[in-house]
């Protein structure tokens, strides 16, 4: 089969600003079809897809959240969006650009957008158009496709129209207990002498770049921590947007006031991916489900049919994740509290080429010296699991095992004032970032550049990137490193060149594209047919009402007659709001949650696929600090009539009161 491989790299460079740093962030809902989507598929078996972890609601949206950096002497510009998404395709920033080129021309090109998941496992998939070459089985999900295209592009839009004068500043914090290795057994395998340089087997530092206005109020702030947002496990149901996504929605609502909505602040604060390959947040570590043993996916294995798993630190899923939110939430607070390092200072560039993976030669690396050895000469491979693969990660056996299907990778490095982000297509472990960040550093300390960033799953997702000697060890990072032992060396090869190619401004080659599938997806996911209320019934009608009363720390229940989410995404809305009473006479309420917040639930069922008939569960758990008085819970949504269209109902509650 003539198939293409290609990786992609990405140098984002700084534009300095002798004369100036202009920056614009922005906010939008990209939240996928809440039901009947899968999150993450498995490849088939017995020629059946098997479809897992179907979604039926919502407890956290997703959001694409996108910073425009500008260097106003040259007007260079770079836009980095981090997007609440379990990895970025370039099937997405492709018609994300061709969207941008209509509206502002030339001014963002493939040289110079950088979309980066944060790998949030609890995210509607179907998006990737890539993967369909090798397993068309999996099926393309247009909604999905959809909601992350008009989400990203309404970001980088709001972003763009909010350019004004900036300074940037970067700080660090040490935050410890929310991230573990998942592979430590594999990390050992790498030299003493580098490990030594190092007190943990992971990353513990959460960098912090913040953007401020002249007069010193805050614009944005992009944080990296390396850590896998699985706190929600491969159980879970509800979309959600994990450790990282409600961090950022906590730390929104601290800077833009407690009464902002998710999604609605004007101050944007991204946690965005860096190198979390190897990194869990299920502080507790694997073990088995029942006998609570120590386990290890493939080494120590639980008796009988027990399954092994790594969860913690709370007390459930949901638990886990508000407490490594939290930690993050409160370590990225601190930093913004900290003096920063001004790093405005210096050019603002991107250089991104599309690489070929298995056709590269690349000089062998040493990571003790951090040199490449001229003499000796390694390659690519052409993508293949390792066995391990098939056995998954602690964080849930098989998770994203689809990735059989990848064909891509590319570097891109990109500089803004004295940082340096290199956007790299997948998941680098902990050692293979370190590697990464030390090379750079050296590669642009000639140029002033203190600070190297590692921006994970950008533009491109091509899997595991684990170091040389982690790969022997042949674990699920090691086995997903599917262009081979040298990878890694490939990569740092690729970055050096880059980066000094846009520290000198010389141009690079753009390198091969990847293919283009968008004339062969098919989708195995269902319409919706029709609609209907049952016999008796309206649309919005509750079926089951709140209680009268409730105290804090209680959970408000309320069912209502529904169509099907999928009717509309309702991007910037909701299918629910929970209200108070402000004024009896004018009959006036104010919201005071939605869907998006993390007190509340969005359940959807479908009752009869043939009567069409179908429930919205509504949950709020009433938080802390709640005013007492009346409330009621408000449902949206939009229903298919059986001889077409879409129409919108809503109803509500009766009020109860909260004491
Ligand atoms: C917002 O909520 C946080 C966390 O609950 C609290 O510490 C802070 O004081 C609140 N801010 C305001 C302005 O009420
Ligand atoms: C997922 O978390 C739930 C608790 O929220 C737990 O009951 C379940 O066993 C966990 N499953 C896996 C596979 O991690
Ligand atoms: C460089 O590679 C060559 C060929 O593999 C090898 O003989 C030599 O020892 C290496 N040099 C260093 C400094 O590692």
């Amino acid at each position: 089969m003539g198939r293409m491989l290609i990786g992609a790299c990405c140098v984002f460079a700084c534009v300095c600003a002798a004369v100036g740093l202009r920056v614009g962030a922005g906010i939008a809902d990209v939240t996928g079809p809440p039901a009947e989507v899968a999150f993450k598929m498995k490849p088939f078996q017995m020629g059946y897809a098997n479809f897992e972890q179907i979604g039926h609601g919502i407890h956290l949206r997703q959001f694409a959240r996108a910073f425009v950096m500008e260097d106003e002497s040259t007007l260079q510009r770079v836009v980095f969006v981090s997007v609440d998404a379990a990895m970025m395709g370039n099937g997405v920033r492709k018609e994300v650009l061709k969207r941008l080129q209509k509206r502002y021309g030339d001014t963002y090109t493939e040289d110079n957008v950088i979309l980066s998941g944060t790998h949030s496992h609890s995210t509607p998939g179907g998006f990737l158009m890539d993967f369909l070459f090798d397993l068309p089985i999996l099926g393309f999900v247009k909604e999905t496709y959809a909601a992350y295209i008009v989400g990203i592009f309404k970001s980088i839009v709001m972003a763009h129209n909010k350019l004004a004068p900036a300074r940037m500043e970067y700080s660090e914090v040490e935050i410890l207990g929310a991230n573990i290795n998942r592979s430590p057994t594999s990390y050992l395998l790498n030299p003493p002498e580098e490990r030594a340089k190092y007190k943990y087997d992971v990353d513990k530092n959460l960098a912090q770049l913040r953007f401020l206005s002249p007069s010193n109020s805050i614009i944005g702030v992009i944080n990296w921590f390396a850590v896998h947002p699985t706190s929600m496990n491969n159980t879970n149901r509800l979309i959600s947007s994990d450790n990282v996504g409600y961090a950022s929605v906590m730390m929104e609502k601290a800077l833009n006031g407690n009464n902002t909505q998710p999604g609605k602040g004007n101050i944007v604060c991204a946690f965005a991916s860096t190198n979390l390959g190897d990194v869990s947040p299920n502080t507790r570590g694997p073990r088995c489900e029942f006998s609570r043993a120590v386990c290890d996916q493939g080494k120590l294995v639980c008796s009988g049919k027990e399954r092994c798993f790594a969860s913690g630190p709370g007390r459930d899923m949901f638990d886990s994740t508000r407490m490594i939110a939290t930690k993050l939430f409160d370590g990225a607070m601190k930093a913004l509290e900290q003096p920063g390092e001004d790093v405005t200072s210096g050019p603002v560039g991107m250089v991104h080429q599309f690489v070929s993976m298995p056709d590269q030669k690349a000089y062998a690396y040493d990571p003790l010296t951090d040199t490449f050895n001229m003499s000796s000469v390694v390659n690519g491979c052409v993508p293949s699991m390792g066995y391990s693969f098939a056995a998954g990660t602690t964080d849930g056996p098989g998770l994203f095992d689809f990735k059989q299907g990848t064909i891509s990778g590319n570097p891109l490095v990109a500089r803004v004032g004295g940082v340096l982000v290199a956007a790299v297509p997948g998941e680098f472990t902990t050692m293979a970032g370190r590697r990464l960040r030390r090379l750079l550093a050296r590669a642009a300390a000639a140029a002033a550049t203190t600070r190297v960033i590692v921006a994970g799953l950008s533009n491109l997702y091509s899997d595991y990137i684990a170091t040389y000697e982690e790969y022997q060890g042949q674990r699920y990072e090691a086995a997903s490193t599917i262009f081979g032992p040298h990878t890694l060396e490939i990569y740092l090869n690729k970055y050096k060149e880059l980066t000094e190619a846009l520290i000198s401004g010389n141009p690079v080659e753009p390198g091969p594209s990847p293919p283009d599938f968008s004339e062969q997806l098919i989708t195995l996911v269902p319409p919706v047919l029709w609609d209907a209320a049952p016999w008796g019934r309206d649309f919005g009608d509750c079926l089951l009402q709140p209680r009268p009363r409730y105290s804090l720390g209680d959970t408000v229940t309320a069912t209502f007659v529904s169509g099907h989410p999928r009717n509309s995404i309702r991007h910037g809305r909701t299918y629910m709001t929970v209200e108070r009473l402000e004024s009896e006479e004018d009959d006036a309420w104010t919201t005071v949650a939605t869907d998006a917040d993390w007190e509340t639930k969005y359940v959807w069922k479908r009752n009869s696929k043939i009567l069409g008939t179908s429930e919205a569960e509504v949950e709020w758990e009433i938080p802390e600090g709640t005013t007492p008085g009346t409330y009621r819970i408000h449902h949206y949504g939009n229903y298919k009539y059986i001889l077409g269209g879409i129409y919108p109902y809503h109803g509500f509650t009766d009020s109860f009161e909260v004491t």
